[in-house]
């Protein structure tokens, strides 16, 4: 099998995980149900969950504890997608090549379908005590349940996403505010992946930082090439619009680097990253080709 073939398999294996996890759309309350459905169903890489598994198994991971949080991640993604592309957020109208969430089940909804989605998240991670085994794993769920929250909170997704905000009303363009931008609103959920499949897996102290520093890379990478390609792309590829960031006046670093020198950034920082994915006593072939590949992704 190859490379393609494998990703995709451990994509659908991602959906055939959360799936289980998702609301059934009936009851007073089935349009919000609809619109969370609608939002984590619409497609997607899968990247964050796959990248959480791979983690896991990397440091010797068994079994299915690692379940409820792969499916707590995506929806938090979701989420994060979900309000991100609010009329009040970026404003944009299509995403993985159909119309966002706000666009079909309107904006109170779509703030709705956010929440609702980041609840069950939390909800859903909390399920992975019941399938504790003995008190190691216990204490392990309760510091992946930690890790989750505060790599998407205000310390993390949310706080990544406030500056990016206020980054686009004119404020002076520094690398630092740019590079907090980028650790926080994209490289943060990464972080919690790769971070809290190592901490369920049982991973010590410096194998749980040195993949958080791992996750730090290919973040900033993943924005910087994100970036890259809403100049350079076409909606076709994308599924989302290009020139979104321009539309909001946007800090990227395509802005203050140009497209080249970008390009290198994003190639030096995966290479840093696959140096200390490839540090381990055990190797996990699958995931330092994923790094590579995210390097040349076109969506
Ligand atoms: C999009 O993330 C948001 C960013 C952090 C750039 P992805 O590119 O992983 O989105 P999907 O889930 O594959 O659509
Ligand atoms: C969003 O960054 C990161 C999030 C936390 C949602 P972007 O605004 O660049 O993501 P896209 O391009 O809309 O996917
Ligand atoms: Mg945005
Ligand atoms: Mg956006
Ligand atoms: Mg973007």
């Amino acid at each position: 099998m190859n490379f393609d073939e494998t990703l995709s398999l451990k994509a659908k294996h991602a959906e055939d995980v959360f799936k289980d996890y998702l609301p059934k759309e009936d009851g007073f309350q089935r349009k919000v149900l609809e619109a969370m459905n609608y939002s984590i169903m619409a497609g997607g890489k899968r990247l964050r969950p796959i990248l959480m598994e791979e983690s896991f198994l990397l440091f010797g991971g068994k079994g299915e504890i690692i379940y409820p949080f792969m499916a707590a991640l995506e929806m938090i993604h979701n989420y994060s997608l979900v309000h991100d592309d609010l009329p009040a957020m970026d404003n944009d109208e299509y995403r993985r090549g159909r119309k966002t969430t706000w666009k079909v089940y309107g904006d109170g909804m779509a703030v709705l379908a956010g929440d609702g989605l980041l609840n069950l998240a939390f909800e859903t991670a909390a399920g992975a005590f019941d399938l504790a085994v003995n008190e190691a794993e216990l204490r392990r769920a309760a510091r992946a349940l930690q890790i989750l929250g505060k790599k998407a909170g205000v310390y993390g997704m949310i706080g990544g996403q406030c500056a990016d905000v206020e980054a686009e009303e004119g404020q002076e363009m520094t690398e630092e505010l740019l590079l907090f931008i980028h650790e926080n609103k994209t490289a943060a959920l990464i972080q919690a992946a790769l971070m809290i499949g190592a901490v369920l897996a049982g991973a010590n102290e410096s194998e749980i930082s040195a993949m958080e520093k791992a996750a730090y890379n290919i973040g900033i990478a993943f924005q910087i090439q994100d970036d890259i390609l809403d100049v350079t792309s076409t909606t076709e590829v994308l599924g989302k619009p290009v020139g979104s960031d321009e539309k909001n006046h946007k800090l990227t670093y395509v802005c203050l680097h140009g497209l080249e020198e970008s390009a290198g950034e994003v190639r030096r920082l995966s290479k840093e990253a696959i140096t200390i994915l490839s540090s381990f006593e055990n190797r996990n072939e699958f995931l330092v080709e994923l790094v590579k590949y995210l390097i040349e992704r076109q969506k």
